[in-house]
């Protein structure tokens, strides 16, 4: 039998539907939005209300591209979280009411799941046990994925998350919301050697972002004293050894992470795997190690229904429904 899944995804700033037939994801509609830009990041209020607007014409957007009708649906999925409430709020709805009115199984997915999960959408696939850096606006882990459905969290930030730490480093450089895609786009052209910046120690896998974020602050605070036209002049050039501080400490973890638990198999995920460095870096890091690595498709790296639908096609499988009182979740674990 065909099996059919509608996914909504609405856990932050993106309004976003997929379609996965058979488990090959056939359309995925993203709505992102522009409201946050001029606030240096996203107003949960403003968030709620541009989903609302947004989730319909994505809905059907989604379903006449994939050429599904509605009564075709074995399931539908939604984001249960982690995120913000309001916005999951919008998703959550909309999913129960599919599923109430359609008489179908409801799949709730965890979005840091499904950020890994974005692995199995296109080839090559990862083979398991693998470990995945998952790094976004919101998190930064190192997940040890045994297979679809079970994976344990090795380390994680203790403070902010590394996506946080670009985007609050573009706001001091008075560059829009999200600024990680600009800092990379400065980066291509400056000196990652021109500056330094300290980083916190913490034991284990574990990071910490927020004194890298007051390093930051204060160095600028201090050139800007000296000249005040020092951001002007040298953008590319703090980018690019912003950019490459954070990766560092993002690779270091994960280096020893791969060499403790003796994993040769190793991902990125999550929209911070957009960057252009840590691509780079992955990529040169495996031949050196000879790691198998696994780098998604743009489109499945910030946020997106497709990866939601990726797992709940994995969820459908193993029989994983919620049922219609199920809560959003705004600080879901893995
Ligand atoms: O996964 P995502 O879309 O949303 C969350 O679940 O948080 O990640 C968004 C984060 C933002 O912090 C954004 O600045 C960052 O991903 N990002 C990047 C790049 N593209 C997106 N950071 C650095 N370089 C990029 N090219
Ligand atoms: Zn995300």
């Amino acid at each position: 039998m065909d099996i059919n899944i509608l996914a909504i995804e609405s856990s932050c700033d993106e309004t976003s539907a997929a379609v996965i037939h058979n488990g090959k994801v056939i359309n995925n509609i993203i709505a992102t939005q522009s409201v946050h830009e001029n606030f240096g990041g996203v107003v949960p209020e403003l968030a709620s209300r541009a989903h609302q607007q947004n989730i319909i014409p994505i809905i059907d957007e989604a379903l006449l591209g994939a050429n599904i009708k509605k009564t075709s649906l074995n399931a539908v999925a939604f984001t249960q979280g982690p995120g913000l409430l309001g916005a999951l709020l919008v998703g959550s709805s909309f999913a129960k009411a599919f599923a109430l009115a359609l008489d179908i199984p409801l799949i709730g997915v965890n979005h840091m799941q499904a950020h890994i999960l974005a692995h199995f959408i296109d080839d090559p696939k990862p083979a398991f046990p693998f470990i995945c850096l998952t790094v976004s606006g919101g998190h930064t882990q190192i997940v040890l994925v045994k297979d679809y459905l079970d994976m344990e969290i090795l380390g994680q930030t203790l403070d902010d998350a590394v996506g946080e730490a670009f985007d609050k480093t573009a706001k001091l450089l008075g560059l829009p919301y999200p600024g990680g895609p600009l800092i990379d786009q400065y980066a291509q052209t400056g000196n990652p050697e021109a500056f330094t910046f300290p980083e916190t120690s913490v034991p284990g896998f574990n990071y910490s972002f927020s004194g890298i974020k007051t390093a930051i602050l204060y160095f600028l605070r201090d050139k800007l004293q000296e000249n005040p036209a020092f951001v002007e002049e040298r953008i590319h050039d703090i980018c690019a050894s912003v950019q490459r501080k954070l990766i560092d400490m993002l690779m270091g973890k994960l280096k020893k992470a791969a060499k403790k638990y003796g994993i040769g198999h190793i991902a990125i995920s999550g929209g911070v795997s957009a960057n252009s460095e840590l691509r780079k870096r992955i990529a040169e890091e495996g031949l050196r190690n000879n790691w198998f690595t696994y780098v998604p498709a743009f489109e499945y790296c910030t946020d997106n229904a497709g990866m939601i639908a990726m797992a709940a096609h994995f969820k459908y499988l193993a029989r994983d429904f919620v049922s219609l009182d199920a809560f959003p979740m705004p600080r879901m674990k893995l």
